[in-house]
């Protein structure tokens, strides 16, 4: 009864928090072109335009849960360790048991609008042409980031074959040129890094293991143009995942690291000159620092 009483101020006092900390960040130099999508996360309303291409993406996620308990192969995480205890480029890790996901908990899994529209401000701030993601799922996410009107190619790689195709029917209702590859990240990577232009946007979510993660991103570094954003999804997931952020915010790569809870953000230096800037915007996201335990693996 108390406790119920007190929510509202409680609500209202993050709030106040939330706004103070968004209004001193300009000052001490946040990044610009991440500002947009912070001002998003604490006011809840992004301009008509994002707003109007969420509603479609949100009524394609509608028409997904709309086939219930119909069944897909999804790709689960593995286990913390399943990858080993050392990164490197050659790392091969293996991918976690192939589960089956109804249609509806497919929908449920795509980031939600918030955080899709966050990643669509992101990306339409920075202007980002050539885009990248690992772990597409039903084409959620890759709808939100690729229709951006700058984004000139969605790359986007999904191992499961049955959401592969799907991702094929949902992502050109909202993005202009997206490639969906069905194959394991790495096997994705060996056909694609070669030859591809420098990609400004990095989207990091599947295969949610510490060792794993660093390793994805360390192959592809080199890759990125300078000043790309790298978004790596469900860093408080696990603690292996939390680990894996810990380990991440320290990488001369990057100079600028946004840890909004739920997704990290990072800013791409090609020089590696100077350890990174860390930010933490717990409170922008209005999430707390509770971390999960998947399946009891902590214990
Ligand atoms: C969390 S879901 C992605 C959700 C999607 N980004 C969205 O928000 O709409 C992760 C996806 O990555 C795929 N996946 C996981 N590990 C993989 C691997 N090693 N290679 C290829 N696909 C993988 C899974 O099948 C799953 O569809």
């Amino acid at each position: 009864m108390l406790k119920s009483a007190v929510r509202p101020f409680v609500r209202a006092a993050r709030k106040i928090a939330a706004r103070s900390q968004l209004r001193k960040l300009p000052g001490e130099g946040f990044p610009q072109n991440a500002l947009p999508a912070a001002t998003y996360l604490v006011s809840g309303r992004a301009d008509d335009k994002a707003e109007e291409i969420a509603d479609r993406i949100e009524a394609e996620r509608n028409r997904i849960s709309s086939f219930g308990s119909q069944k897909v192969d999804i790709l689960y995480s593995p286990k913390p360790g399943s990858a080993g205890s050392t990164v490197t480029v050659d790392l091969r890790p293996s991918h976690g048991d192939i589960m089956q996901f109804s249609m509806e908990q497919v929908a449920r899994t795509g980031k939600t609008r918030r955080w899709g529209l966050f990643m669509h401000l992101l990306a339409r701030e920075h202007r980002s042409a050539n885009i990248l993601e690992l772990g597409t799922c039903a084409g959620i996410s890759g709808s939100y980031i690729g229709s951006s009107p700058h984004c000139r190619h969605l790359r986007t790689i999904e191992g499961s074959p049955a959401l592969a195709e799907l991702a094929r029917s949902v992502l050109p209702l909202t993005v202009s040129n997206p490639t969906v590859i069905n194959a394991l990240f790495d096997d994705a990577l060996d056909d694609i890094l070669p030859t591809i232009e420098p990609i400004d946007f990095l989207f990091i979510d599947g295969h949610h293991e510490k060792i794993a993660t660093i390793h994805y991103w360390q192959r592809i570094r080199p890759k990125l143009s300078d000043g790309a954003i790298v978004v790596f999804d469900d860093i408080s997931w696990s603690q292996d995942m939390r680990d894996g952020w810990n380990e991440l915010v320290r990488d001369r790569y990057f100079s600028h690291n946004m840890d909004f809870g739920t997704v990290g953000v990072c800013i791409h230096r090609k020089d590696g000159a100077r350890p990174p800037r860390q930010w933490d915007l717990r409170t922008i996201a209005g999430v707390g620092k509770a971390v999960g335990n998947p399946h009891g693996w902590r214990n």
